[in-house]
């Protein structure tokens, strides 16, 4: 790794047009803490690009992404005698529009559609999924051939699945460096231990994660229980992900992936397009009934984070975070999620025949619902008590560990790369939990902005967050506290697998790491981060 290759400016720099200045200009006013610059060099992109301003809105329908069917049954030698559900799933090229007015765009997508299939699984039911990757061998967007595990030698395309937040053994969660090249496959086993949960599914190749789902490798992963079931939630068709991403799109449709100025080593240490696409398209509109909707709202794209609203006032009632349902059901105006983060919401139509409704992020509506009378029942309710969440007491850890969420600078003093407690992915493993006992994880944020910080396998608790001061951190790394610690706010007091560790703040969480021993990950979903260097492996040990 060259330390001195990536260049960075401070303020904006030469963006590409006005989408990315007032993105920057969002990002330093959305938190308080100061913001220092991290911009490299954009290179203006050399194609034009679609302005979705200037598209016509809420004419295309939403797509419902379609349920994922097994291919058969088969036998695994984890599960003795026992027959399990076969799926076999593609990753292709296609084309699909992402709007009636752009011309089509080509993707990468599980069974040649983004978002993909939506898996339905339940907990108690073990399922055998094999990842095809039946993808060109040539990539269409830029790879850095400097970052770890993306250099020459590497076969271009590489592909390996993981589902985000779910419990799986190591050899199942998609390890980033088990990748295969197309003409090859994985056959993963998932045992179905784990609570109902949104989870969501998505490349994770080593150094390529970012071109990859960006080419529109994800799609849902469902876990349902007996437990949620009996609570009498919407369901069938009025139970749907809504998934959501922002792109850049040029105006022949093909999709632009910001680059440095400098084309030996385009990676940007973030992309933010200017268009929000939901379920695959830019503006639609969605066909609703008088009655309650559960919407799961997941965020995929790579450094985005949404703030989402309702229209004149309408209010959704969150039901579930990232790992399941909450307490009870909180009434929301606005809904703010960080690139993986998941929010399970009730939006209840009832009694609005006739009338629209739009979903906003921050001003601007992105999503339509059109609110029609097809004289059905509605049978859904939503209880005023969900499911208890038991709260881990931090007293019964074993240990606390204190890692900074930190960044490199080169020579010159100009941030680089995000690490992880100062370690690159390549160093020896420090993270060695055991089985089943409980741990605190203190996240020391270093740097000028939130990071959302994910764990493979476990799920956690939010302790809370904490401002420190920085100098006397730098000084001698001791945590010197300058302020209250801040309580997680209800929504973010459920069972959560990524949390946005706050500039200035230490972000205490607590887990307990069931799960089966093996190597995993825990990094930054900031995919443009993952990628170059803030990604770590932990160690589960037997207990
Ligand atoms: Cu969304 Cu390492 O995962
Ligand atoms: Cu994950
Ligand atoms: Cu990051």
């Amino acid at each position: 790794m060259t330390l001195s290759r990536r260049r960075f400016l401070c303020g904006a720099g030469s963006l590409i047009g006005s989408y990315a200045l007032a993105d920057v200009l969002h990002a330093a006013s959305a938190r308080t803490m100061p913001m220092r610059m991290a911009m490299p060099t954009l290179a203006p992109p050399k194609v034009p690009l679609v302005n979705p301003a200037t598209l016509a809105r809420f004419v295309d329908p939403l797509p419902v992404p379609p349920i994922a069917r097994p291919s058969g049954q088969r036998t695994h030698p984890a599960y003795p005698g026992r027959s399990l559900p076969y799926y076999r799933m593609e990753m292709r090229a296609f084309s699909a529009r992402v709007h009636r007015d752009v011309p089509p765009t080509p993707m990468w997508g599980y069974d040649g559609r983004s978002p993909g299939p939506t898996f339905e699984t339940v907990r108690g039911e073990p399922l055998l999924i094999e990842w095809v990757n039946a993808l060109p061998t040539k990539h269409f967007l830029p790879i850095d051939y400097n970052i770890h595990g993306a250099e020459r030698t590497k076969p271009a395309v590489r592909t390996v699945t993981h589902v985000h937040g779910a419990r799986v053994p190591a050899g199942s969660d998609g390890w980033p460096e088990d990748w295969f090249a197309p003409g090859h496959s994985a056959l993963l086993h998932y045992p179905g231990v784990q609570d109902a949960a949104s989870l969501w599914y998505h490349d994770h190749a080593m150094g390529i994660t970012r071109l990859n789902i960006y080419a529109g490798l994800f799609g849902a992963f469902n876990v349902r229980d007996a437990d949620e079931q009996s609570l009498g939630l919407p369901s069938g068709d009025c139970d749907l992900p809504l998934i959501l991403c922002d792109r850049l799109i040029a105006q022949d449709g093909q999709l632009y992936y910001p680059v440095s100025d400098d084309p030996s080593a385009p990676w940007v240490p973030e992309c933010r397009g200017n268009s929000v696409l939901c379920n695959g398209k830019l503006y639609p509109y969605f066909d609703v009934e008088p009655r309650r909707y559960r919407l799961r709202l997941i965020n995929v794209a790579n450094t985005r984070f949404f703030d989402l609203s309702l229209s004149q006032g309408h209010v959704f009632q969150q039901i579930g975070s990232d790992q399941g349902l909450l307490a009870a059901p909180l009434q929301r105006l606005r809904i703010e999620l960080y690139p993986a983060e998941r929010a399970d919401v009730v939006v209840d139509f009832t009694g609005m025949a006739g009338q629209t409704v739009h979903l906003h992020q921050q001003s601007e509506a992105i999503l339509e619902f059109r609110v029609r009378d097809r004289g059905r029942p509605d049978p859904s309710v939503l209880p005023a008590t969900l499911r208890p969440v038991p709260r881990i007491d931090p007293a019964t850890a074993v240990r606390h560990r204190v890692l900074t969420v930190g960044e490199q600078d080169d020579a010159s003093g100009n941030p680089m790369m995000m690490t992880l407690d100062g370690r690159m992915w390549s160093d020896p493993v420090t993270e060695k939990p055991k089985q089943n006992t409980i741990e605190t994880w203190n996240f020391v944020n270093i740097t000028g902005d939130a990071h959302p910080i994910h764990l493979h396998l476990v799920r956690f608790q939010i302790i809370d967050r904490r401002p420190f001061d920085l100098f006397a951190w730098n000084a001698s790394r001791v945590v010197k506290y300058i302020g209250p610690a801040q309580l997680p706010p209800p929504h973010e007091a459920g069972w959560k697998d990524t949390v946005r560790a706050d500039p200035g703040m230490v972000t205490r969480i607590a887990m307990r790491f069931e799960g089966e021993p093996g190597r995993y990950v825990w990094h930054c979903h900031y995919l443009e981060h993952e990628d170059n260097e803030m990604m770590r492996p932990y160690q589960l040990l037997p207990a």
